[in-house]
């Protein structure tokens, strides 16, 4: 990412609320947020409908993890004075200008998207097959086109998407003129830590191996009891290997240098087991997540908080996204 970009550069980024927030997404996402909240004018939705593609069979959760990642990201420190947090539903434009969007998507485009028969083969217990779900990256699309955003940051996972959204605008502008629609570009975020989870593949709610950022002090602890380490690493008396051993990868993400040193000296000289590592994990995990989990103790005995910040947010974007679609609606001859 280029330093030259201005700060008043519009950033964009949603998550979906189809679940509790773990470590993956605080180490992963939410600290990259965090420090775009003050390099640009960074905008932070719930994508609400996107949730709605694949869990549109159980939807009576989608509200309450929406509530629950506002305050979760009001706590670990996103100031609604420094950005803008909103919720993908309360913009109805943005469904306006997927319409348009599809005019000029050939189908093809999207079949070709790899995200969508891996996810639909991963997600095995939901239907994926809806219409919805072949159309999530047209609605991506205009998520960030709406908001004319300059730049998005991406990890892996969503650059084809991001991708695709810059091809879109591209058939777009071609279509109706030069340079109407802004064309996003990457913010390839340094800060994306691949998280392991306790079994050390890539922590992620679907292999039930996370850590969440809400879980009690207790329940870290016996996941920390859990957690893999030097798989090679077979008795006390063998020196381990901290590079292998996913439970120090988690642990150098939280403890400071001098700590993890002394930690990684001690397991190569199998003078420290495995066991009394996970003890010590455990505990600085838990100082760790206590400030985060405190504030956000406080905000749950403010009912109705994270809906006052998303209508807050949302009256910020509107005019937005009503100039792009008054644009748009001229530009494909029905305004
Ligand atoms: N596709 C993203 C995800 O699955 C969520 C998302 C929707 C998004 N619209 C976006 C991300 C626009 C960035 C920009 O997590």
């Amino acid at each position: 990412m280029s330093t030259s970009m201005p700060a008043t550069l519009r950033v964009l980024t949603g998550y979906r609320p189809t679940g509790r927030l773990h470590l993956g997404h605080w180490f992963g996402n939410l600290q990259n947020m965090l420090k775009l909240q003050d390099e640009y004018d960074a905008f932070y939705f719930v994508a609400d409908w996107h949730a709605l593609t694949s869990e549109w069979q159980n939807p009576a959760s989608i509200r309450r993890y929406t509530e629950d990642m506002v305050l979760d990201w009001l706590a670990a420190g996103l100031d609604p004075a420094r950005c803008t947090i909103y919720r993908q539903s309360d913009v109805p434009e943005v469904i306006e200008l997927e319409l348009y969007f599809n005019m000029v998507l050939p189908m093809s485009w999207l079949e070709r998207t790899p995200s969508y028969k891996e996810q639909q083969q991963q997600i095995g217990d939901k239907d994926l097959s809806n219409v919805g779900f072949f159309l999530y990256p047209s609605m991506m699309a205009a998520d960030i086109v709406v908001l004319q955003a300059g730049a998005v940051p991406v990890g892996e996972d969503q650059a084809p998407h991001l991708e695709l959204t810059r091809e879109i605008v591209r058939r777009f502008n071609a279509t109706y003129g030069k340079n109407c629609l802004v064309e996003p570009q990457a913010l390839i975020a340094k800060l994306g830590a691949r998280v392991p989870g306790t079994d050390g593949r890539k922590m992620s709610k679907s292999y039930g191996n996370g850590i969440f950022i809400n879980d009690t002090p207790d329940e870290i602890r016996r996941k920390a009891m859990s957690f893999m380490t030097d798989p090679a690493r077979k008795l006390k008396t063998d020196p381990g290997n901290p590079a292998i051993c996913p439970l120090h990868q988690v642990h150098k993400l939280i403890a400071d240098t001098d700590r993890i040193e002394s930690w990684e000296q001690c397991c190569q000289s199998a003078e420290c087991g495995c066991v009394a590592h996970k003890r010590e994990f455990a505990e600085d995990l838990v100082a760790y997540l206590s400030e985060f989990q405190s504030r956000r103790a406080q905000l749950d005995k403010q009912p109705g908080y994270a809906w006052e910040v998303l209508e807050a947010g949302a009256n910020r974007v509107r005019p937005i996204a009503k100039e792009t679609i008054t644009t748009c609606r001229q530009l494909v001859g029905i305004g």
